[in-house]
């Protein structure tokens, strides 16, 4: 994963300014992190992005780093950048070099000494006492893998950037230029940025760019100025944590998201549908939570009588047989997951059709797309998925509506506040699930994605084993775990009367059962008004359940261990 931000400016800035620009990315990852600047200092930490450890310095170009752990243990050597033998070339890295044993073993044999266990190091100093600018087509040639690198050399105000497989921008700004893996590093300085293709290069100076293709050789590159406009990144304003900020913003984001479906984004809202329409069926590529987003697309599409199938990205070459009459939806809130960019570049190279729903703007895995739905949830913070869970789930239903799924999607949306009335029961019961060592959340039809999606909050932000299930699944086999007192969630809309019985058959067994229910059964009461917003609204209190067992916990909500936001490696 990791982030990486480079500046080159007119103007002599602040280390700590290059810093504050990198804190931006820090939702991609968060072991340790690291500044280079052209004067040949580093300084490289332990930890969270501190923004004052760089001190009040100036400086005309940096290269900055924010990291999660691929190769090599969180240690400050490991920390990002790394620099050659001579100490004269310094580079950041995002991506995986896959033949990095080999390379090393090379390079070790040359004589090159390593200061750290990364994979990253070896581009520093496969560059040593090279031009860069020559050195770029054999770098290519020879390192497999992911990279989005910044290199700088000692006593010169240029940034070399160049890339394979991971996200690399350079942003426009008035006095200078950043260069970053994503817009968010530059868009509170400027609304102008070029997106890097596959295999460019770029060589930035002070004063102006200039792109390369690297093919075998360097093909001078004319690109395009993107004008991009992204909702500023928003403090926490009076919340403890950004997750449950996020969570009390789901009603306004879904509005939001209607509205713009309504409005805005009606072509693109007519043109997948009419992909989907010509298609002879649809296959949902996306992991996490937008994987169990997209099983609840599944089955409105059924609803509408289209044939739908969803594929988690890391496994979907081995489980699909894509021809010319599929469409395939990329679903993903960042859009620079990179099992879902895999997969996608698996398909487009035999011209198959792309749609995605993603939230942010100009991902990687919109700019793959031929059609694409922004889901409007604004910027989310937190690592768990939350409102932008909410509105993908939308987003799939009101496609689906479109498509002749009957449903009233403003009654949908009009009713989710109400789930908030419900906190201080659920506050409640999280204190009692605290001590919890495994939990069990049991779901049919479309509260089983819900399950699903429950038990996934609990396990990354609580540290707690969760089962998200099909409750009719339960008695083949899992149904010998349930022991005197283990919880049991189960989801229970009105009517299901399916999941009443499982509810029954796991009390006789001494569960410690807790109904979330839309009739007063007990437990958590989900006022909704059908199976729509029932399935929202219980994702809803599962993710209020969590924040406040993680609460009760004192854990870290917004960044829980070993994750980061945004899952930028295979
Ligand atoms: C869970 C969570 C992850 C993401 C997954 C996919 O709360 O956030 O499981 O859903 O990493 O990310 P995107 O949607 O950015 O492709």
């Amino acid at each position: 994963m990791c982030g990486i931000v480079g500046m080159v400016f007119k103007n002599p800035f602040s280390a700590r300014d290059a810093l504050t620009s990198l804190k931006r990315l820090e939702y991609r990852g968060y072991d340790s992190f690291g500044i280079a600047d052209s004067n040949g200092r580093i300084q490289k930490f332990v930890g969270e992005i501190d923004e004052t450890k760089a001190g009040d310095r100036l400086v005309n170009t940096t290269i900055t780093h924010t990291r999660w752990a691929t190769h090599g243990n969180v240690t400050e050597a490991n920390a990002h950048p790394h620099t050659d033998c001579t100490g004269s070339i310094a580079i950041v890295h995002n991506g995986i070099i896959s033949n990095f044993s080999e390379i090393r073993e090379e390079m070790k044999a040359e004589g090159h000494r390593f200061a750290s266990e990364t994979d990253s190091e070896l581009i520093a100093h496969f560059f040593e006492g090279k031009n860069i600018a020559d050195s770029i087509p054999p770098f290519f040639a020879k390192f497999k893998g992911e990279y989005a690198v910044l290199l700088i050399k000692k006593g010169e105000d240029a940034i070399y950037a160049f890339k394979r497989g991971s996200p690399l921008v350079l942003g426009i700004a008035q006095d200078g230029y950043v260069l970053a893996s994503d817009i968010y590093a530059f868009s509170d300085r400027t609304g102008n940025a070029v997106f890097f293709n596959e295999d460019e290069f770029a060589v930035v100076g002070k004063n102006g760019y200039e792109f390369y293709k690297v093919n075998g050789k360097l093909e001078p590159s004319e690109k395009q100025v993107t004008a991009f406009k992204w909702m500023a990144e928003e403090t926490k304003k009076d919340y403890e944590h950004y997750m449950m900020k996020e969570i009390k913003e789901i009603p306004e984001a879904s509005r939001r998201l209607l509205d713009s479906l309504e409005a805005e984004q009606r072509e693109s809202v007519e043109s997948i549908v009419s992909l989907v329409r010509n298609a002879k069926r649809i296959v949902f590529v996306a992991s996490g939570s937008s994987y169990h987003a997209s099983l609840l697309g599944i089955q409105f599409l059924r609803r509408a009588g289209v044939e739908a199938h969803a594929i988690v990205a890391s496994e979907f070459k081995n489980f699909t047989l894509i021809d010319e009459n599929t469409l395939v939806v990329a679903v993903s809130q960042s859009g620079e997951t990179m099992d879902v960019i895999e997969a996608l570049h698996g398909i487009k190279a035999r011209g198959v059709k792309i749609a995605s729903l993603v939230n942010v703007p100009y991902s990687t895995v919109q700019r793959m797309s031929h059609s694409h739905i922004n889901i409007c949830a604004g910027q989310e913070v937190a690592v768990a998925a939350t409102k932008t869970f909410v509105n993908q789930v939308l987003a799939m239903a009101y496609i689906a509506s479109l498509l002749g799924y009957a449903m009233d999607m403003r009654s949908v949306t009009g009713v989710f506040n109400s789930v908030f009335a419900q906190e201080a029961r659920i506050k409640d019961v999280a204190k009692t699930l605290a001590t919890a060592r495994d939990i069990y959340v049991l779901g049919r039809g479309f509260s089983y994605p819900v399950a699903r999606e429950i038990a996934l909050k609990l396990k990354e932000i609580t540290y707690i084993h969760a089962e998200g299930m099909m409750a009719g699944e339960l008695k083949h086999g899992t149904l010998s775990l349930i022991e005197q007192g283990t919880p049991v969630i189960c989801l229970a809309p009105k009517g299901d009367n399916d999941i009443m019985s499982t509810a029954h058959e796991v009390a006789g067994r001494g569960a410690n059962v807790i109904m979330f229910s839309d009739e007063a059964r007990g437990g958590i009461k989900i006022d909704s008004t059908g199976k729509v917003s029932f399935s929202v609204m219980a994702a809803m209190a599962g993710q209020l359940l969590t924040y406040y067992i993680a609460r009760e916990k004192g854990l870290p909500i917004d960044k829980p261990r070993n994750l980061a936001k945004s899952v930028t490696v295979k």
